[in-house]
């Protein structure tokens, strides 16, 4: 790809550069095309039209294996004289962000070519090389973390020669993931000045993305924008848990009447701070969200205001961070494709968007970031371990590698996909086989004497000894249960490609056994809800009692953190407890999805109560209000409360089996799969359950207790 093309750089320059080709096209196009992609994130302009709507390209992959580019049609912007301009930023390459994966040299560069054919059956092709210009733009500063720096004002020397640089060529691919669009825009609800005094402006509504700011500010005004999530409890600015993310919008005013926005960064935020400006007009301020290009599939609705603010919550939480790989959050210095948090969060993903294309993109990172010895990275891509081999392969986290696949195969139904990730699974497994201290369950990953890097655990959880992060589960426990679900993955991922897998049912007997040997207690929530949800636990109905009792004897509430939560639902509604799963689901003292909503969230938060009652916070070093991994919850109303699943995988066949409960009143679940719309709706009427469902191919439905086997069509019960 590209092969007459040469990766080019600027010398001496700078800020951000900004690579020029001049060039006529006197004569008639029938089509022009730019081919492009940066080391960095580029933001491309012809004859000062913005070339195609992707922000951020060539967005972030394992570049060293895997670096896409994109291929625009740009006939509509030719003019018989021409200028493109293509500035690039650090963005994820060897921004802040990149961590140990930035280059020991870092350059931002640029490769690519525009092709014109003529009409007269002629072609003229420009391909990167020394003949580029290239000068120092208004974009002074470019970081993911820290934000952008515009200045009017500045004035660039006269463009130099590109300088081309020696850097490979064979890793460049085809744009694989969704593109990275705005796809709304928000004004702010309020200007307001803080107790401290501070202009604020506050958009009603945490979001990613920029903001575009309108101003007539006189030359040389310095315009500073700074953000946050959350006030603090007297009203102030807060952005402590930004950590050491400056997250700032630096802009010099030209002293014109001037519209900007950044270019080469994204925000996290619902509050802005403005300094340098005397009064501020909402009007003047436009909050321009940025996601995946993904088409949304699935909505939820209850008979129950603040439960669907919890579901729009849930929903803004994943707008916000599917932001070209699914992230933990996307404001602090973290924004980081946390393994972990994807796969709590998948399956609910792909019952609220299309988000085949996105996952199969990250997917093929989190392969390319694989270790010999089968270890999946905490973070893809694997920007925190990028040299090493002996990497942190926590429990739960690097299952994503099983989970992912598995998942992203039962919502689309694409063997071809699965297939493709079989031997990643599998290693996966392997490599718990192989690390273990004690054969058929995964041990001692804990204990780093025995060479262990640790677990994360069930993060989070509440029942974390003071000072800690990690819930009380125990390690092995939580490590072994998800061998064996792993395992099990495996196992149907290989049925399904009709692959062999008696060894892998072997070791899932194997370890099914062993672990009932060895953990015969469940001490806590998450213990137990893994147990049950995983089918490990030998005696169901007394694992389920003592969920139950946990559950009690916490006042009705929950303590799971990031492992456990995603299946406490499932664990009680699974075995006959749905009462006991929608009372956690509408429970709103803390800790509970209601209390955040109560507390005025508008996303998931990392922390059950990461905003106290008091207005303080429970720390700045984690506490993100932009989290999705909470948002889990939402995957259970639609398979559980509404009952919608594949029945086949990708919906091929479909299965509706609703468990109302009187509480809400009423639910509807909607869910463009790939046979078409299935709803659900069920609704109280004189204390009875009426039903209204909707399959648009074969299906089995279940109510009342009784299964209907029916055909495409609407049914009412
Ligand atoms: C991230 C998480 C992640 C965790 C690992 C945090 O800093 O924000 O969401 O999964 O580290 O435990």
């Amino acid at each position: 790809m590209l092969d007459n093309s040469k990766w080019i750089a600027a010398a001496g320059i700078d800020g951000c550069p900004e690579f020029i080709k001049r060039f006529d096209a006197a004569r008639q196009v029938s089509r022009a095309v730019l081919t492009v992609t940066a080391a960095g994130v580029y933001s491309a302009k012809l004859n000062g039209s913005r070339v195609g709507s992707f922000f951020l390209a060539p967005g972030w992959t394992v570049y060293n294996k895997r670096h896409q580019v994109q291929k625009y049609d740009v006939t509509k912007l030719l003019l018989e004289k021409n200028e493109l301009r293509i500035t690039v930023g650090s963005g994820w390459y060897c921004g802040e962000i990149s961590r140990a994966s930035k280059p020991a040299d870092p350059k931002l560069m640029l490769i690519g070519e525009l092709e014109i054919r003529f009409a007269d059956g002629s072609c003229e092709c420009y391909v990167t090389d020394e003949s580029w210009e290239v000068a120092e733009s208004k974009i002074r500063y470019a970081d993911i973390y820290n934000g952008e720096h515009y200045d009017a004002t500045f004035e660039s020397a006269a463009p130099t020669h590109a300088v081309v640089c020696d850097y490979p060529r064979e890793q460049l691919i085809s744009q694989q993931g969704e593109e990275i669009v705005f796809c709304e825009e928000l004004r702010p609800i309020r200007a307001f000045v803080t107790p401290a005094g501070e202009k604020l402006l506050d958009f009603g509504q945490e979001i990613t993305g920029i903001v575009s700011i309108r101003t007539r500010a006189a030359r040389g005004t310095k315009i500073h924008i700074t953000c946050a999530e959350m006030l603090d409890a007297a009203g102030n600015f807060y952005n402590e848990n930004y950590r050491s993310a400056k997250s700032e919008m630096i802009y010099i005013c030209g002293g014109k009447e001037e519209c900007w926005q950044p270019e080469l960064s994204f925000y996290g935020f619902r509050y802005l701070k403005v300094e340098g400006l005397d009064t501020l007009d909402v009007e003047d301020f436009r909050a321009k969200v940025i996601c995946s290009d993904m088409r949304r599939i699935g909505r939820l609705n209850s008979g129950i205001g603040k439960l669907n603010r919890l579901f729009d919550n849930v929903v803004w939480g994943q707008k916000g961070n599917f932001v070209d790989v699914p992230t933990d959050c996307p404001q602090r210095d973290e924004r980081l494709g946390w393994t972990g948090d994807a796969q709590v969060f998948i399956n609910t993903a792909c019952y609220q968007f299309d988000t085949k294309k996105f996952y199969t993109k990250w997917l093929e990172d989190m392969k390319a970031n694989q270790r010999e010895s089968g270890a999946i990275p905490m973070v893809v891509p694997d920007v925190l371990e990028t040299n090493s081999q002996d990497i942190k392969a926590s429990t739960a986290w690097a299952d994503a590698a099983t989970v992912c696949p598995w998942q992203l195969y039962r919502h689309f139904g694409d063997l071809g996909l699965l297939r493709s990730h079989f031997d990643m699974m599998k290693r996966w497994v392997g490599y718990m086989t192989d690390r273990t201290t004690t054969p058929d369950l995964w041990t001692g990953y804990n204990d780093a004497s025995k060479g262990g890097k640790g677990h994360f655990g069930d993060w989070l959880g509440l029942d974390a000894k003071e000072g800690s992060y990690v819930g009380s589960s125990d390690g092995d426990f939580i490590a072994s249960a998800f061998y064996y679900y792993s395992t099990g993955l495996v196992i149907k991922a290989g049925k399904e490609l009709g692959e062999d897998v008696s060894c892998y049912e072997a070791l899932y007997s194997r370890i099914y056994d062993k672990f009932n040997q060895t953990f015969t207690e469940y001490k806590t929530q998450t213990e137990c809800a893994l147990a049950i949800y995983f089918g490990l636990a030998p005696d169901m109905k007394a694992a389920v009692a003592k969920l139950a009792r946990l559950i009690h004897e916490n006042g009705d509430c929950l303590t799971t953190g990031f492992v456990g939560t995603p299946y406490l639902l499932y664990a009680l509604s699974e075995q006959g407890e749905t009462e006991l799963a929608y009372t956690l689901l509408l429970q709103e003292k803390f800790p509970s999805w209601l209390y955040a909503v109560n507390q005025g969230a508008t996303t998931m938060w990392e922390h059950w109560d990461g905003k106290k009652e008091d207005g303080s916070f429970w720390s700045r070093d984690m506490n993100s209000f932009n989290h999705y991994a909470y948002g889990a919850v939402a995957g259970w109303v639609f398979e559980e409360a509404a009952g919608i699943t594949p029945e086949l995988p990708g919906f091929k066949k479909v299965r509706v089996a609703p468990k109302p409960d009187a509480r809400l009143g009423w639910l509807t679940a909607e869910v463009d799969t790939p046979s078409g719309r299935v709803v659900s709706e069920w609704r109280y009427e004189n204390g009875e359950a009426r039903y209204t469902i909707c399959v648009p191919c074969d299906a089995v439905i279940v109510v009342g207790g009784k299964e209907y086997e029916v055909s495409a069509g609407t049914y009412m019960y």
